[in-house]
């Protein structure tokens, strides 16, 4: 008789806390069974010598986002959520993101209609607050956050998008009488403003003055006025993509204050430094994200992070633009400064192995670690935890399929997004997801592409039980 629906047999088992030799029985989208002996399923899936893993959840990309005039990003749903399944994810959470005069609602539901149907993962949407209206502060966000916008990210930089403090303490205050999560990008805009216009008066344009124009201090500042601004309201904030020591050390301080201070950081923190910004001619253009990689001191800074918990969660910050492209990194036409270069670099299919070759396979962290900077922790941050993010009976069956011996050199050519170049070319890996599946479906098997576009869902979240802020915890 046949009990499941898919039984994945042999495989070794790794959650945010154990390991251990179990098959996996999976019927209706979800995790039916786990142990021996299982019994039989309508197909079975050898998994021996594998690693089971829950599915990974990016839940910092950029997909479908409008940049400057003339400049379009690299990937659109399709595209980018193909290229997470590839790097053995199963979830992701782009950005619906406001631009000055929109409505948040008409935001929502413009993303939607890019997203719906065109996804081979499941997506979920953060917000990000442009425009911090009285309408969108009073009425439109806690109407957002009770329909599963669970998360918002504010900015203290960029054109167009930075927030005043006053401003920032407005959203945050509605993040606490919602119950929402607040996401930080930190980095100062006036001394961005000033350091950029000194560089450009100087005649320094090229790419690598984009690390020049927003140093260590520039992050630094801003994480800790955002740290205050949250203390000053009482609320729980995500400070996002931290680069360097200093950055880290404010939010370690502040969490060991008992507050909570959450703080994530990427790959380029790990492994590219600023000197990759200063390549021939404007090929340093395919770096410039922000905050720019620094150092080395400050790669071992983000380690340190990982490993002592001062991070949560290990995102890609995915943000492509094509670099041989009118409408990519060069597009602005005549504008030869590292000002005008969009900002971000792609990196959804490469965030999983670089930290488990560099991080598991170095013995930097855990399996353990690994599964819950990737995924748990990330499921468990935004309101999904236990449908997602682990690998559990009840959970949905989101689960990548690794081999851990296998050496690959990444390259553009294996990747299977919409960017013409990874940032991590030539960095060589031992450990690649080999199958992705999401609610008990392949999407890639055995490195081919077996899934439907569309078959990737939206889901709505909860709120994230990391945003009760630390008074209401005490009856204020
Ligand atoms: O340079 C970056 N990180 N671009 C993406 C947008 C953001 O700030 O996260
Ligand atoms: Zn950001
Ligand atoms: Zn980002």
């Amino acid at each position: 008789m046949v009990t499941f629906d898919t039984i994945i047999r042999g495989g070794t088992v790794a959650t945010a806390t154990d390991t251990f030799a179990c098959d996996v029985g999976i019927s209706g989208g979800r995790i039916a069974a786990l142990g021996e002996n299982l019994g039989d399923a309508a197909e079975i899936v050898d998994a021996t010598g594998r690693l089971v893993l829950p599915g990974g959840i990016d839940s910092h990309v950029h997909l479908a986002q409008p940049s400057a005039p003339g400049i379009v990003m690299a990937d659109d749903f399709a595209s980018g959520t193909r290229a997470a399944a590839f790097g053995g994810n199963t979830m992701v959470l782009p950005f619906a993101m406001q631009q000055k005069g929109q409505s948040l609602r008409e935001v929502v539901t413009q993303y939607h209609a890019k997203a719906d149907g065109q996804c081979y993962v499941d997506v979920s949407f953060h917000l990000i607050i442009a425009d911090a209206t009285d309408r969108v502060l009073g009425q439109e966000l806690p109407a957002l956050v009770a329909d599963g916008y669970t998360s918002f990210k504010v900015f203290m930089t960029y054109e167009g998008l930075a927030l005043s403090d006053l401003e920032m303490l407005n959203v945050m205050s509605v993040a606490r009488d919602t119950g929402a999560l607040v996401m930080v990008h930190a980095e100062n805009y006036d001394a961005i403003r000033f350091l950029t216009d000194r560089l450009e008066r100087a005649g320094n344009t090229a790419p690598k003055y984009h690390a020049t124009s927003r140093p260590i201090p520039v992050e630094r500042e801003a994480t800790h006025r955002a740290i205050s601004l949250s203390e000053i309201v009482d609320v729980p904030i995500m400070i996002v993509h931290v680069s360097n020591r200093e950055a880290m050390e404010e939010i370690r301080r502040a969490q060991a204050r008992g507050l909570k201070i959450y703080g994530e950081t990427c790959p380029q923190y790990l492994v590219l430094t600023e000197k990759d910004l200063d390549g021939l001619n404007m090929e340093g253009a395919k770096y410039v994200c922000s905050p720019p990689p620094r150092d080395t001191a400050s790669q071992a800074a983000c380690w340190e992070g990982l490993q002592y918990g001062v991070f949560s969660l290990f995102s890609s910050d995915h943000c492509p633009f094509r670099y041989n492209d009118p409408q990519g990194k060069l597009a602005p036409k005549g504008r030869t400064s590292f000002r005008w270069v969009p900002n971000g670099i792609p990196g959804v299919e490469t965030r999983l192995p670089i930290l488990f070759s560099e991080g598991v396979g170095k013995g930097r962290i855990t399996l353990n670690d690994f599964v819950a900077l990737t995924s748990t922790n990330h499921a468990k941050t935004y309101g999904l935890y236990p449908k997602k993010g682990t690998i559990e009976v009840g959970a949905d069956a989101d689960i990548a399929i690794w081999d851990p011996q296998r050496q690959v050199t990444i390259s553009q050519a294996l990747m299977h997004g919409g960017c013409d170049y990874t940032p991590y070319e030539g960095i060589a890996v031992t450990g690649w997801p080999v199958s992705t599946m999401v609610r008990g479906k392949f999407v890639v098997r055995d490195g081919e592409l077996v899934g439907k576009v569309g078959a990737g869902q939206y889901v709505a979240r909860e709120k994230s039980p990391l945003a009760t802020p630390v008074g209401r915890e005490m009856g204020v």
